[in-house]
């Protein structure tokens, strides 16, 4: 049996619905910041985030009440800084399987932590770290899912879809988000128990375009390549025409497949 601490539900007990606000990644990083303790699990979901910030400074548009826009907090001290790619796989992966009970086959994960249904975006990831000397002191894990939009501004058309797209029906965004919250939960409090065992071999087994030779964008160039690895730090290994390369975020682009 497991020895975990949390016998009952802690990711999303203490849930703080808030209609309207810039972004729920701020919200509980000024909730932080304040003197009031606020409790590892606490998750601020918002109705309309008129302000979503998404990875490297980009926007994160998500229409109002048809969306999960959500942030968690978490405090994995347990982790080094150096390990936080644990982290990154395990709520990507728990992310993964929450959906995958509604949607299905079609679902993996594009490195390092967007969630893809076939070629199209339908959630992303952006987990901001609060470091103090060697230790993780806290982390907001801000999460976007495109639940029940069904159309998209024409920028987002090729490269966004949404859960209503792939089953043609409405998805009740307070059930879906309290399936999510167990599976992070779960997830948490295996790494948390120091079970890493298999995470990242799970991780590889969703990664989108692994092991597929095809088109990519190196500083502005096409080349080929192919999905090889990710190191336990979370930098991606490809094979290329000049050999084995190592990439970090941002460093390459993927390249939306053709439509046949
Ligand atoms: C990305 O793929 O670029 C990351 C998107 C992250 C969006 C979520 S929505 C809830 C939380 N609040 C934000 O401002 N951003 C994250």
């Amino acid at each position: 049996m497991q020895n975990n601490t949390f016998s009952t539900l802690f990711v999303g007990q203490n849930l703080i619905k808030l209609s309207a606000v810039d972004s729920t990644n701020n919200f509980l990083k000024s909730m932080l910041s304040n003197s009031e303790p606020v409790p590892e699990g606490t998750v601020i979901m918002a109705e309309n985030q008129y302000q979503g910030r998404g990875q490297l400074e980009s926007t994160w548009h998500a229409e109002p009440g048809k969306n999960l826009t959500f942030s968690l907090y978490l405090k994995p001290s347990f982790l080094l800084p150096a390990e936080q790619f644990i982290l990154n796989m395990a709520v990507s992966l728990a992310l993964c399987k929450s959906l995958q009970e509604l949607t299905g086959d079609g679902l993996s994960i594009k490195w390092p932590n967007d969630i893809y249904f076939q070629d199209k975006k339908i959630g992303g990831m952006l987990i901001e770290s609060t470091l103090s000397g060697n230790t993780i002191k806290s982390c907001v894990i801000g999460i976007g899912i495109n639940v029940n939009q069904q159309v998209f501004e024409a920028g987002l058309l090729d490269s966004a879809g949404s859960i209503h797209q792939i089953l043609h029906r409405d998805v009740n965004l307070v059930e879906l988000l309290a399936q999510i919250c167990s599976q992070i939960e779960a997830a948490y409090l295996k790494i948390r128990n120091g079970n890493y065992e298999g995470l990242r071999e799970e991780y590889l087994e969703q990664l989108y375009q692994f092991n597929l030779k095809t088109k990519y964008r190196q500083n502005g160039e096409i080349i080929e390549g192919e999905i090889i690895d990710v190191s336990e730090r979370g930098l991606l290994s490809m094979k290329t025409r000049d050999g084995i390369m190592t990439y970090n975020f941002k460093e390459i682009e993927f390249i939306k497949p053709q439509k046949k």
